[in-house]
């Protein structure tokens, strides 16, 4: 397979930059788009000279492809990427894997008796610093982590009130779904630990069910009156080995900072904020160090890039960054963070 024949399923805000990321590779054809807005279907069909546009998925996995990138509301993620599947295609699907993770699971499944590649695409893993930090704690320059701050907070970053995102049935929940979920999902990477053992979870609904918190983010119409998902949502996570993870991700909240995203690690040897590339440990005389970038961790993916990569493994060339395991066990914990939430009590998986 020297050409994959890609189809882009959804021209939103993320299908847009993704589809202009999988033309850059020299390997790619992109034959066809679909979305349920005609109006962005050909924007986007003629932004990349894409010769074919459908309106829905089912047309467009019905043309001659090698594979699909998905990107529509979270509660078509399970459904379409099984059509396609079983289509005999393969696929790359946007985060959150699916609404819960009885969904993911049949996705899961179907992957695995269709033997063809299914791969979440997780972005965070791909930033060069997350790559770094992820070397740097295998080699031991932390010593051992023993806990992990994973935050993403927004002042005012509500992906457009009354879209799909803030609709529960179409998002199948807000914050945590669409931005903890990278959070999580790069803090278990870099700590290279996705053994869940309990998870304690809060979500809140205080401002943008009033309206506060507006944000730019997405393609799609405003069409729900109702906000009813989670604005903030707090969580501690157990892992396996003694290590905690708290966990914070907000779309509104009072604070200073308009956006602020960082993965912080505590070893007992080292600190680092992972984002900023910096570190942080006693000397020889017990003087404190902070260390800008001093420390070059290796690099998996020079190209820090998922489409590439999703392309690559489909070529033979690169193993899945993203497996379908560490996907469902992610999901894992973002459904134990609902039910801790829901129920008030810590969940055990
Ligand atoms: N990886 C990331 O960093 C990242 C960033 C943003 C969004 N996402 C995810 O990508 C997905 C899309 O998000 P977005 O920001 O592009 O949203 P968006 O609202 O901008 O775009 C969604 C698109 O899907 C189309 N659509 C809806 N139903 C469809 C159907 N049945 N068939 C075909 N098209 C359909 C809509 O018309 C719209 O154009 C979501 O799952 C979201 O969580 C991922």
């Amino acid at each position: 397979m020297n050409t994959i024949r890609m189809g882009i399923v959804g021209a939103g805000s993320i299908g847009e930059l993704t589809a202009i990321d999988l033309s850059r590779h020299p390997n790619v054809d992109l034959v066809a788009v679909a979305d349920a807005n005609e109006k962005r279907c050909l924007q986007l069909a003629a932004r990349l000279d894409v010769p074919h546009a459908f309106a829905t998925a089912g047309d467009l996995f019905a043309a001659e492809l090698d594979a699909v990138y998905i990107a529509v509301p979270n509660a078509m993620h399970a459904t379409l990427a099984k059509q396609a599947l079983n289509t005999g295609l393969h696929v790359m699907l946007e985060k959150p894997f699916a609404l819960n993770l009885e969904e993911a699971r049949s996705v899961a499944d179907t992957a695995s008796r269709t033997g063809n590649t299914l791969i979440v695409g997780m972005n965070q893993r791909f930033e060069r610093n997350v790559q770094r930090a992820r070397a740097l704690v295998a080699e031991g320059a932390l010593g051992e982590v023993y806990h992990a701050k994973a935050f993403w907070r927004r002042r005012s970053g509500i992906p457009r009130i009354g879209s799909w995102f803030t609709d529960r049935a179409s998002a199948g929940g807000g914050a945590l779904l669409d931005i903890g979920v990278h959070m999580l999902d790069a803090c278990l990477f870099v700590l290279d630990n996705f053994r869940p053992l309990s998870v304690s979870g809060a979500t809140y609904t205080r401002l943008g069910n009033r309206g506060i918190g507006d944000g730019t983010w997405g393609s799609s119409e405003r069409e729900h009156r109702h906000f009813d998902v989670d604005d903030f949502t707090t969580a501690l996570i157990r892992l396996e080995g003694g290590v905690t993870l708290s966990l914070d991700a907000s779309w509104a909240l009072h604070q200073q900072d308009a956006n602020d995203q960082e993965i912080l690690l505590y070893g007992d040897e080292a600190g680092a904020s992972v984002y900023a590339h910096r570190h942080y440990r006693f000397g020889a005389q017990g003087e404190y160090h902070i260390i800008e970038g001093a420390r070059e961790g290796a690099i998996a993916y020079a190209h820090c890039n998922r489409a590439q990569h999703f392309v690559n493994v489909l070529l033979g060339e690169e193993q899945p960054a993203v497996t379908v395991e560490q996907a469902l066990t992610v999901q894992s914990i973002l459904d134990a963070i609902y039910v801790s939430a829901q129920t008030c009590q810590e969940v055990r998986l």
